[in-house]
């Protein structure tokens, strides 16, 4: 498909992007490749700007997430919510919208859904994380949280880890824990889950942490302390660490602490979040190309704060769009 920049407009729904059969290998290069490139210095995103307008649901966000890697030739913006109230009405808790511009003159290429790049992005950068930072003979990951993310986090994993034996499942609702085992085992019948019926069990002797629940504040959410962390294990949380008590982050618990992006952390730690952390964590990006060390030892138990970025959207919407053209997909639109 040749489109005519200026005249024609590409529109991706969420069905025709699940029909581009991009699979979460590919994703996990991509992602590595962005990384890269950041570090390198050859990208631009501001900290995300965040609207709250449910009063009694503050972390329910609407976000508008810019970004452009000069070295890929994308830049584009996301806008993107997570509400309670729409989980409620059986929608998804994420929804939202992307805009692609062409890099050169700033039109608009293509709008696309961005319910699958925030999903497959959000589990292809902790693949990425667990390759470069956890230790490889880990077999056991704890999960909190079965829902979307809780699918594709272990996804994720399961495309780089490839010695997980168990996986142990907490989630407060008995329905969403059940539909996951089904989904789940017939997927990856080779690795025991292990329903647990006390959350700290999702924790304690876990080489691999996973939490994926609301980030809306709910009185004694927090419960995960430093003694509940095995030696050698990575914590791999993407719901800025609700479940974890704030002083487990910033009281020796762990030997290195990365983020995916340092400036996003701190526009996170001034709006409040993150407020024990006495230092801001390394960059992700550095310890994929080496800038930083990584893992030192078998021992350390390391905390990643992958909050989400622009940039995993942008690298995304661009291959998303690129696979379109090539296998003549999607609907044009006029300008
Ligand atoms: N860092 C990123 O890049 C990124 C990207 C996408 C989503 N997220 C975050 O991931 C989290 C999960 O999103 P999702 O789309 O999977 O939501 P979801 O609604 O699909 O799943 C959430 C699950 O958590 C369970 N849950 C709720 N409260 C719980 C509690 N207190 N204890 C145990 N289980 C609980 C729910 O029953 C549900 O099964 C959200 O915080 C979201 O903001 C982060």
């Amino acid at each position: 498909m040749k489109l005519e920049r200026g005249k024609d407009l590409l529109y991706l729904s969420q069905q025709q992007i699940v029909d581009l059969n991009i699979t979460m290998e590919q994703m996990i290069d991509l992602m590595e490749k962005m990384y890269t490139e950041k570090s390198k210095g050859n990208t631009q995103m501001p900290s995300k700007i965040a609207l709250h307008t449910v009063k009694e649901f503050p972390g329910d966000f609407v976000h508008t997430m810019p970004a452009y890697i000069s070295s890929m030739d994308c830049a584009g913006v996301k806008i993107v919510s997570g509400y309670e109230n729409a989980r409620k009405l059986g929608y998804p808790y994420i929804s939202g919208l992307y805009m692609l511009t062409d890099v050169e003159t700033g039109i608009p290429l293509a709008i696309m859904d961005c319910v699958w790049m925030t999903t497959v992005r959000t589990g292809a950068v902790t693949g990425l994380t667990a390759k470069v930072l956890a230790n490889p003979d880990s077999e056991i990951v704890g999960l909190i949280g079965t829902g979307v993310q809780g699918r594709i986090q272990v996804h994720g994993l399961m495309a780089v880890m490839k010695n997980i034996k168990t996986i142990k499942v907490f989630d407060q609702s008995k329905e969403a824990v059940e539909a996951y085992i089904k989904e789940m085992s017939e997927i990856y019948p080779e690795v025991n889950f292990e329903v647990v019926d006390k959350r700290e069990d999702a924790v304690i002797g876990c080489d691999l942490l996973l939490s994926c629940v609301p980030c809306s504040v709910e009185p004694g959410i927090e419960f995960i302390t430093g003694d509940m962390i095995k030696e050698g294990c990575t914590a791999l949380p993407v719901d800025d660490l609700v479940l974890f008590k704030p002083e487990t982050c910033s009281e020796g618990t762990f030997a290195k602490a990365f983020t995916d992006d340092q400036g996003q952390f701190k526009g996170f730690k001034d709006m409040g979040f993150f407020r024990t952390f006495k230092e801001i964590p390394f960059e992700l990006g550095d310890a994929v190309t080496g800038k930083v060390p990584g893992r030192t030892s078998h021992e350390e138990k390391i905390l990643t704060v992958n909050i989400g970025t622009g940039l995993a959207d942008v690298a995304t919407a661009k291959l998303l769009y690129d696979i379109a053209l090539e296998k003549d997909l999607g609907t044009v639109l006029p300008l």
